[in-house]
């Protein structure tokens, strides 16, 4: 069995001898989100299943592979479709892409994702960028044998999402009127949605939305040096507490009609960040 490092290098090895493009920023669209990818002036498309040592997306709604293109004339790589703990991955194999990433030169990550939200002031559809994430419901992606090459044992995390890119994305949002949160992401397992009393626990401790995904990479990504944005797309109220039930169905939904706002704000974010 090759070493971690060995991995990554051959899968970088492999994506670089399909595509000889240089992005710097990297996109993970999240559930229900992939319909960004139509706008990226399609270069070079990556079935995730030829990519060696790639996990292999298994849940609906994710198409699975790796876009080299232009969004609004920014070059950059898109995941199309993201690895979940739920899913029987290993924490680190949820986010190794992202470390193939840091391997082919990405030096700004943005994340998109679907997720619950538990603040009262949010509706479905709300765009929220995370500012701060609580990640104790989920395994740490770097809990193990720390590789040097790849970051230090013991990373600070009292900055996990670029202030600048905040900032950056904040003053588009205004621009193009998106009317962005700004909050904490809990990060949990699932599969299950939450029963009231987890949504409650949620609020309770500071949390403003909660998904199944984004936090495992992000930890990856800030213990690699990477700058990273992230972003939740609010398709469900965890803490309506009359008739609340909440279905994968109702979440792709919900995501699908946000996205064209996601969307707008990605592009613009792109061209910002390339200058
Ligand atoms: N909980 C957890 N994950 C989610 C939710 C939720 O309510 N909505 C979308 N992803």
């Amino acid at each position: 069995m090759s070493s971690l490092i060995e991995q990554l290098n051959e899968s970088a090895k492999y994506i670089q001898s399909a595509s000889t493009a240089n992005p710097k920023i990297g996109i993970v669209l999240g559930s229900g989100l992939g319909n960004l990818a139509t706008e990226i002036e399609v270069e070079q498309s990556i079935p995730y299943s030829d990519i060696p040592h790639f996990p292999v997306s298994t849940v609906e709604g994710h198409s699975g592979k790796l876009i080299f293109g232009k969004l609004n004339g920014v070059t950059v790589l898109a995941m199309a479709g993201r690895f979940h703990f739920y899913e029987g991955y290993t924490s680190a194999q949820v986010s190794y892409p992202i470390r193939v990433m840091k391997f082919l030169g990405i030096e700004t990550i943005l994340l998109s994702n679907a997720a619950g939200s538990v603040n009262p002031d949010y509706k479905v559809g709300d765009l929220m960028i995370i500012n701060d994430h609580i990640s104790f419901f989920t395994h740490n992606p770097l809990i193990g044998k720390n590789e040097k090459g790849l970051g230090v044992r013991f990373p600070d995390m009292s900055e996990p999402y670029d202030k600048k890119i905040i900032t950056l994305a904040k003053s588009i949002g205004e621009k193009l009127q998106l009317h962005l949160h700004e909050g904490v992401y809990t990060a949990v397992t699932g599969p299950t949605f939450e029963t009231h009393a987890e949504y409650r626990l949620i609020k309770a401790i500071g949390g403003d939305v909660v998904g199944m995904s984004t936090v495992q990479e992000t930890i990856v990504a800030v213990h690699a040096g990477m700058k990273v944005f992230a972003i939740s797309v609010v398709t469900d109220l965890g803490i309506r507490e009359d008739n609340n039930v909440i279905t994968h169905e109702e979440v792709l939904e919900a995501a699908n009609a946000a996205e064209p706002k996601l969307t707008s704000l990605f592009k613009e974010l792109v061209v910002a960040l390339n200058n």
